[in-house]
């Protein structure tokens, strides 16, 4: 219907990007990428409308996002050609506005198109060779400028070579290595280097792509003293290790990945380097408390169990109560004993949900002056639920 829709409006429709890629690589992806040739956002509104969907317009992009009721999104673009600066030494060609939009997109295996107008509906449309990379498993950029332009391409380059075990192109690896050697990374703000490799390291294995990173002397944007040593590899393992434990017995606990890596890759430096780091990269301050205080609290924690071994449930609890879900699966992670990721499993499967279900009310009822007596209560009967002293029925 959305080829329908653009037929009344006399536009060509595609799906394009990452959403037809996968088609062809069998991998399941929910992000539908639509290109109007025409008005993106008066398609949009009139797509929306048929579906009873919100619509969410950018006027000055020419982009919408069309927001069915069950939440399912698609994203619509305009392919406009007065909207492609090309940097002076490319060759214009004549080229239709779905070629050009595809044309300027990062590498090839991006590139294909299915035409969604019904004359053509399904129409498969392939202007780069797309579908020979794809066969190839090669990650090739379609200029030679494509990392001039957008640098942050780098980090898309290795990202989807480790995702989807391709290699690298041999002249999209030089042209690579070169914007490496020109610093044109320097001219990224602190906010889409950071932004790229928070991406890497949501992957699901990002190990790999760490390694490619240093590979192309890529790490040193985040630190010189990085580096894929045998240690910070083990670590990863087991950061990969922990996650897959957490994510197979919470499945719905929503939790950022992304930054139990990053833990690690910082985990050698100092309060102050850490703080340097967060800064250079612009993060938001929820980000810094992670990073450089709820970390060091975490490791002396650490520490200290590795004295306190046979603890109390209560007292257990009383010690890891305060660490978010990120912050424990980083200590389980990064305990090298056993029986120290065992105690802070412990407590994750079996203490951490337990609570009291005694409220001031409850204690006003039997008569109880309120004060901070309250407290001192509920944390006993806390501490004896813990303990295992009382059973409830809960
Ligand atoms: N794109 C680009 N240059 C960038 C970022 C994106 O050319 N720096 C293009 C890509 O060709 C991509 C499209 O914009 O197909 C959409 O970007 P994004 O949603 O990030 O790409 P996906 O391929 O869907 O990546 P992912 O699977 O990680 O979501």
């Amino acid at each position: 219907s959305a080829g329908e829709a653009a037929d009344e409006l006399g536009y060509g429709a595609y799906v394009v990007g990452g959403f037809v890629r996968d088609l062809f690589l069998v991998r399941s992806n929910e992000d539908i990428d639509i290109v109007i040739e025409g008005n993106g956002i008066e398609f949009a509104k009139k797509y929306a409308k048929i579906h009873n969907a919100r619509v969410h317009t950018y006027e000055k992009f020419g982009t919408a996002v069309v927001i069915f009721p069950k939440g399912f999104k698609i994203d619509v673009v305009t392919a406009r050609l007065e909207y492609y600066r090309f940097p002076a030494d490319l060759p214009i060609v004549e080229m239709s506005s779905i070629k050009l939009d595809l044309y300027r997109r990062d590498f090839t295996i991006n590139t294909l198109a299915i035409q969604l107008n019904p004359n053509r509906f399904g129409t498969l449309i392939d202007f780069f060779s797309a579908q020979k990379d794809i066969k190839e498993k090669a990650i090739r950029i379609l200029h030679n400028l494509s990392f001039v332009e957008d640098p942050t391409r780098v980090f898309r380059a290795i990202r989807f070579e480790q995702r989807f075990g391709f290699t690298i192109g041999r002249l999209t690896s030089g042209l690579i290595k070169n914007s490496v050697k020109m610093g044109f990374f320097q001219k990224l703000s602190g906010r889409r280097a950071f932004n790229e490799l928070r991406q890497i390291l949501e992957e699901e294995n990002p190990t790999p792509a760490v390694e490619r990173m240093h590979d192309y002397d890529l790490l040193k944007i985040i630190h010189p003293d990085i580096k894929p040593t045998r240690k910070l590899i083990a670590d990863f393992t087991a950061v990969k290790k922990v996650l897959a434990w957490h994510d197979l017995l919470f499945l719905d606990e929503e939790y950022l990945r992304w930054t139990v890596y990053f833990m690690m890759l910082i985990r050698q430096f100092n309060k102050q380097k850490s703080n340097e780091i967060c800064q250079k990269f612009e993060m938001a301050p929820k980000y810094q408390v992670i990073f450089c205080k709820e970390r060091f609290i975490a490791d002396q924690c650490l520490y200290w169990l590795s004295f306190n071994k046979s603890l109390k449930n209560s007292e257990l609890y009383r010690e890891l109560s305060g660490f978010k879900v990120e912050l424990l699966l980083y200590m389980m992670a990064a305990a090298r004993r056993e029986s120290i990721k065992k105690i802070i499993s412990h407590y994750f499967t079996r203490l951490r949900q337990i609570t009291t279900s005694i409220k001031g009310k409850d204690l006003m009822a039997m008569g109880i002056k309120p004060g901070p007596v309250y407290r001192e209560i509920m944390d006993a009967v806390l501490d004896a639920k813990l303990n295992g002293q009382i059973k409830t029925c809960e």
